[in-house]
């Protein structure tokens, strides 16, 4: 899930590129490069490591050109280094490339090419591709354009590449299959990007690229062509998204700034839509989907990550309100494990990316059999999105940084709001438990801001864990998955191996790893669950673990047990996970920060997993 950027027309195209990998590198930061093309011919820099050290590695370069390419990368193919960075040069110098996804059959491929004497210079299945494309438009004498066509239609795997070469002036061919892409029409000049950040600030006009669509971009010419060399006709979007949102707004870290955000892109979330003044729910996709989501004889929820923990929490919130069975599967798992699918099933696929490759192949299988596909998704426009037969966006603006914020609990918000409007809908709730969970939701806002209002208890508490060698998290109910959310977080952002765990399991197993030396969180609001946790606290305490406690305001009992606690306003059991994963976000947040780690860019991850 590497970045990618390209530049044609009348500026600079450097400046512009480099702008834009460094708004991408939340996507990968293992290497960087640019490929320049201008009068003296076809340029490329490239440097291990994060944008800025590119950056500082041509300073006093000329790097004059109205045309280039960029990328950041996320490592699949060849470990971090300079030679493995993109762009790659063909073996005849003429053509440069960047992608971003997997070619799975570049193996067989490599190995014609080299009994052919085709040299390689890195380990990557870009540069194998390349040299395949030059090797067709040698042997075939056709243009680059219709080169690539015919690999594309011989390799398997996802892409999104760009290509310039030195024969082809003022063009930039670009194609798709499984890896965003977005082009900016601008006025004689296009951008070309992973997503719209590198864009927002030259133009609002942009086009989704398709999957099998190839487009060939000149600065004042836009033609997209599918493989069988047919134009599409470019259906052009505007971006709803402004500049702000993608600065960091004097936070240090995006994750910060997002979590803190989180009061106004829930009310955002819950805006025009959860209305308990009459009480009413608007949403325009599930409204016009009711009868299936209503007569659904069974919900699938497919999921990675932070969105598969949100899928936990709707299974308890559909099942109990709405009395539909539930089953969360983990996307990477559904796609291979050919599920059943009947008539009637419905598929909720949860994203904040929407361009996460095992759950986009997830539905495009479910679909296939025949599913109702539901997307609840926070980037407009993107693939898990334009799949989807109905769906509801999570409004939570662009998410940065790469550990899953307030896009969880906007994707909690819609969840909620979903499963209250389906059991109202079907009857398996009273008028007046609607109405309480409905104000219960509308009130989260304000309570979240609550819990923001003053932080440093979390931070102290995280100040004296982070040494910590391990963490384990526990809740009950609707607890587990924050308690799983929480431990994910801590992992994501401190590399502290962290586990989460239904607290009543800890009995058949895990307990044996308590002692003095390790911190046990306890989600343990108020619920229907609490006297059990408590007794479950004691176990924990029996074996002298440090128990750290998120407990609601005006509890007694949960304090006086643990070591250290977070508290948060009172709420109903089904609304409490958007508050309670909150001082978890700041309690990671924290630790990785007291540990000196780069909470924006943890190692080893992207933002957006688009290869599987
Ligand atoms: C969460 O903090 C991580 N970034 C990761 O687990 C993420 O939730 C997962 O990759 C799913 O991404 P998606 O929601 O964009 O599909």
């Amino acid at each position: 899930m590497c970045g990618i950027v390209g530049y044609i027309g009348t500026r600079e195209a450097y400046p512009v590129i480099l702008k834009g990998l460094k708004r991408l590198e939340y996507r990968g930061y293992d290497s960087s490069g640019v490929a320049l093309k201008n009068e003296q011919g076809l340029k490329v820099y490239k440097k291990k490591g994060k944008v800025a050290e590119l950056e500082e590695s041509v300073i006093g370069i000329d790097m004059h050109a109205h045309i280039g390419i960029g990328h950041t990368r996320w490592a699949t193919h060849g470990e971090p280094s300079d030679r493995n960075a993109h762009p790659h040069l063909s073996n005849n110098k003429k053509l440069a490339m960047i992608h971003n996804g997997i070619i799975e059959n570049y193996a067989p491929i490599k190995q014609e090419l080299i009994n052919k004497g085709y040299i390689f210079h890195s380990d990557t299945d870009t540069e194998v591709l390349l040299n395949f494309i030059e090797d067709i438009q040698k042997n075939n004498e056709c243009a680059l354009e219709e080169a690539l066509r015919i690999a594309l239609k011989r390799i398997v795997g996802a892409y999104c590449i760009l290509l310039i070469s030195e024969d082809e002036p003022d063009t930039i061919i670009a194609a798709r299959k499984g890896s965003p892409l977005v082009i900016g029409i601008g006025k004689g000049e296009h951008f070309l990007a992973s997503d719209a950040s590198p864009i927002i600030e030259y133009t609002k006009e942009v086009v989704y690229v398709n999957d099998y669509e190839i487009a060939i971009v000149k600065p004042d010419e836009l033609i997209l062509k599918n493989l069988g060399n047919e134009k599409q006709t470019p259906f052009i979007t505007k971006l709803d998204m402004e500049l702000a949102a993608i600065e960091k707004g004097g936070y240090e870290h995006f994750m910060l700034k997002e979590i803190h955000e989180q009061p106004n892109t829930i009310h955002d979330c819950l805006r025009g839509r959860l209305l308990p003044e009459t009480g009413q729910i608007m949403m325009g996709g599930i409204e016009n989907n009711l009868d299936a989501l209503v007569n659904a004889q069974r919900i699938v929820i497919v999921a990675c990550g932070t969105s598969w923990h949100a899928g936990l929490i709707a299974e308890y919130m559909i099942e109990e309100l709405c009395r539909i069975p539930v089953e969360v599967e983990y996307s990477s798992e559904f796609r291979y494990r050919n599920p059943i699918i009947n008539k009637g099933d419905v598929i909720i696929a949860i994203s904040q990316s929407g361009e996460t490759a095992d759950t986009l192949v997830a539905l495009e299988r479910a679909k296939e059999q025949g599913a109702f596909i539901f997307g609840v998704v926070n980037v407009v426009g993107s693939s898990i999105a334009r799949i989807s037969h109905a769906g509801a966006y999570t409004h939570a603006g662009h998410e940065i940084g790469v550990a899953s914020t307030k896009a969880f609990t906007g994707q909690l918000a819609v969840l909620s709001m979903m499963a209250l409007k389906i059991a109202y809908a079907k009857k398996t709730i009273t008028h007046e438990r609607y109405i309480q969970l409905m104000n219960d939701l509308h009130a989260v806002p304000e309570k979240v801001k609550e819990i923001l209002k003053d932080t440093s208890n979390i931070k102290a508490i995280a100040e004296k864990y982070k040494d910590a060698k391990d963490f384990l998290f526990l809740g009950r109910g609707y607890n587990f998955p924050v308690a799983l959310e929480g431990a994910l977080k801590l992992k994501e952002i401190s590399y502290i191996h962290a586990e989460g765990y239904p607290a009543a399991e800890m009995k058949h197993g895990p307990i044996a790893l308590v002692d003095e030396n390790l911190p046990v969180v306890f989600v343990a609001t108020k619920d229907s669950y609490y006297e059990k946790i408590v007794s479950n606290v004691q176990e924990i305490k029996a074996r002298k673990g440090q128990v750290i406690a998120v407990a609601t305001e005006g509890d007694t009992i949960i304090p006086g047990m643990a070591n250290d606690v977070m508290f948060v306003p009172d709420t109903d059991e089904v609304i409490a996970p958007l508050l309670s994963t909150i001082p978890l976000q700041l309690l990671s947040y924290y630790v990785g920060i007291a540990k000196g780690i780069d909470v924006d860019k943890p190692r080893n991850l992207a933002k957006s997993v688009t290869v599987e």
